[in-house]
């Protein structure tokens, strides 16, 4: 287990001490599905008192079983738990047929704003006869119930009824996030086995095309993916592309004379619905597998229970469906409780600053969730031009906001409050990860007094806790590591091909094997028992929300013909909330000037080339060498404070080389 030397490295720290508190309104709370602290309670004491009973109950209720499950968990097999794992059903089926059987065939499932405003809608119906005409396609083609197939694609309905037609066959999905590399793509093409990639022509953000043909082309060149038998093209720009006879299918050709019905394949309570790449600390990023029934409950549920979904919402996750918000929070939740939601291909900026309020507008959207740092960003924006300032747009549609992917600061929590949910919107700060699968700590909406920055407490069936190294419980006030006692139907099930990581990663045997550890620090506030993250514990950076392992860059890094050696570290950013520093050692002597500049440029587009541009560090500093212990050991933690620009006060006598930190205190 990694050491909590860098507990709350780089996140924006605000203290469980923080005062202000701020109850739902009474309006809010008489017609919230879970109302007030009360029902908050005898909830968390139902799941207390039967376990089982509880998530059974919820599972009978919330989805529809082609077969009805009779066992609820195992835990034979420790840690990898089952759940429902005698009950079948299908995810598309529970999506689509069951709200057009409930009559809902005709209610709007997806508003389509496109990059440019154009608008296009999609009832129930619609995207059923597209998912079903598409999932005949891909049967066509072969591809059957277990299969790998990768999603790389932008954001679109298209995108949406890739993930629900693979659903519907039984194929396990795995969606590569349209701004990773050719070398990424080929990784997780390669160690998912995939035998198709359906992808897009090209993408729209912000006006320009962006490639994602040319892409797949590039990284299935690459070698290696020869599992891959057929690549389906959704044409959205139209630009000239060549095509490879025989592999490539334009999905309007795919989809072309197949019937509007297709049975669902009833699949296993733990068949794998999808597998999402995602980093940890070491090494190659994680295929963190996502089983169907127990999945979907969550994702349903959390619909429910946090973002209080009613008939006559508007629900927008402003996620990507590369991203597992975007998994939990368009492809699926919204669509399990039968909900209308936008789902937006654009970039908050543009055409400008004001996209998102004028979107709310346009769309009279009640829930709004989006991520602290483009809350942060547009904070910027109103301040530089005064005519994107929320004021300026009607936002009275909104009833509640919520909150995801990064620690959000006070004064963010204050301004979206304020001036987007005009003090009446509660806001539900979500904290989750990729391998929870849907919502795990987070304030209740009409139940939760809320306090700017915590996440406040965990749902009903959660058992979360902070305990120290050895895994014991630590009393409230004092910081530890964030655990998850009890195993919850939406865990990760796996990591795809590596279960003896999974075991290590997350169920750990220094706390005891059975505990889900989390990965980030937390504390909680001594009175109310609030939770606040204070941040990753080991070296996984979270840059505007997009996780990433400081390994996988420096990885990258190293392997540049240049580098000699490199060490990665996050520090504080006002906007991003963390940024990207790396120290270098390349193996010729240490460039200076305006050679250190080009050549910091170049390789910053390397690592853009390798991994992706999010990944690209915000600063490179050269060096010598790197500070180390005498036993050859980077010392990272020195290298924080030096990122951060701050003084270094700690004991550095172990240190081999002390006068290397003098060097790499600022940009070379
Ligand atoms: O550090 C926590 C942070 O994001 C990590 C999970 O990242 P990922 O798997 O990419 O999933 C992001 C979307 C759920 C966590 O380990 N994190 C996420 N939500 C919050 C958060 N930190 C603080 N508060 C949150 N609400």
């Amino acid at each position: 287990m990694a050491a909590t030397e860098n507990q709350g490295q780089g996140t924006q720290q605000q203290g469980p001490e923080e005062s202000r508190v701020f109850e739902p309104s009474a309006a809010f709370a008489a017609q919230a599905t879970i109302s007030g602290m009360a029902a908050y309670h005898a909830m968390v004491k139902e799941a207390e008192t039967d376990y089982e009973g509880f998530w059974a109950r919820l599972a009978r209720e919330n989805l529809s079983w082609k077969k009805p499950f009779t066992r609820t968990l195992n835990e034979d097999d420790a840690p990898f738990y089952k759940w429902f794992e005698d009950g079948q059903l299908n995810v598309s089926y529970n999506c689509l047929d069951r709200n057009i059987e409930n009559g809902l065939g005709d209610k709007t499932a997806i508003i389509f704003e496109a990059d440019d405003g154009t608008v296009t809608k999609a009832s129930y119906k619609e995207l059923h006869e597209k998912v079903c005409k598409f999932a005949n396609g891909l049967k066509a083609k072969g591809i059957a119930k277990g299969d790998r197939v990768i999603i790389y694609m932008s954001m679109s309905v298209e995108g949406v009824a890739a993930m629900q037609a693979c659903a519907r066959i039984g194929a396990t999905h795995s969606v590569v996030f349209g701004g990773f590399s050719a070398k990424s793509l080929q990784e997780r093409i390669i160690d998912a086995g995939a035998v198709a990639v359906i992808t897009g022509d090209e993408q729209l953000r912000g006006g320009k095309k962006l490639p994602l043909k040319a892409i797949v082309d590039e990284a299935l060149a690459l070698g290696g993916c020869d599992s891959v038998k057929n690549v389906i093209v959704y044409k959205r720009t139209g630009s000239d592309l060549p095509m490879v006879a025989g592999r490539d299918t334009w999905l309007h050709d795919l989809v072309e004379g197949q019937s509007a019905q297709c049975e669902p394949e009833w699949v296993d309570a733990e068949h794998p619905l999808f597998i999402l790449y995602t980093s940890g600390s070491t090494g190659t990023p994680k295929g963190v597998q996502h089983s169907s029934g127990g999945y979907l409950l969550w994702a349903a549920l959390t619909m429910k229970w946090s973002f209080d979904i009613k008939p006559d919402d508007v629900f927008w996750c402003t996620a990507d469906i590369g991203w597992v918000t975007g998994h939990s929070y368009i492809a699926y939740g919204p669509m399990a409780v039968g909900a209308t939601q936008v789902v937006f291909e654009g970039i908050p900026t543009y055409p400008n600053a004001g996209r998102f309020w004028e979107t709310i507008k346009k769309h009279n959207v009640s829930i709004f969730y989006t991520a602290p740092t483009a809350i942060r960003s547009l904070i910027k924006a109103a301040d530089v031009d005064p005519k994107v300032h929320p004021s300026n747009y009607d936002l009275t549609s909104l009833r509640l906001l919520g909150s995801v992917g990064e620690p959000i600061n006070p004064e963010a929590w204050m301004w979206y409050y304020k001036h987007i949910g005009g003090e009446k919107c509660p806001i539900v700060d979500t904290f989750w990860q990729t391998e929870t699968g849907g919502h795990m700590i987070t304030p209740l909406p009409g139940a939760t007094p809320m306090v700017p920055g915590s996440c406040t407490l965990p749902l009903p069936g959660i058992m979360a806790a902070i305990v120290d190294e050895a895994g014991q419980d630590v009393p409230n006030g004092q910081g530890g590591i964030l655990v998850v006692k009890r195993p919850w139907p939406s865990m990760i099930r796996t990591i795809w091909n590596n279960p003896d990581r999974f075991k290590s990663s997350y169920f750990p045997e220094e706390l005891g094997g059975k505990m889900y550890l989390a990965g980030d620090g937390a504390i909680r506030n001594k009175d109310t028992g609030y939770f606040t993250i204070t941040g990753r514990i080991d070296d996984v950076l979270n840059v505007s929300g997009h996780r990433m392992g400081t390994m996988e860059i420096e990885s990258a890094l190293v392997a540049n013909p240049l580098v000699a050696e490199a060490a990665v570290v996050g520090r504080p950013d006002d906007t991003t909330g963390e940024s990207i520093c790396a120290f270098v050692v390349l193996k010729q002597a240490r460039p200076t000037g305006e050679e250190a500049k080009k050549l910091a440029l170049e390789l910053r587009n390397w690592v853009g080339k390798e991994i992706g541009p999010i990944a690209k560090p915000k600063e490179i500093r050269f060096g010598d060498n790197l500070p180390k212990t005498r036993s050859g050991k980077i010392m990272r933690r020195l290298l924080r404070v030096l990122a951060k620009g701050e003084t270094i006060t700690q004991d550095v006598s172990t240190l081999e080389n002390p006068a290397i930190l003098e060097q790499l205190k600022e940009a070379s």
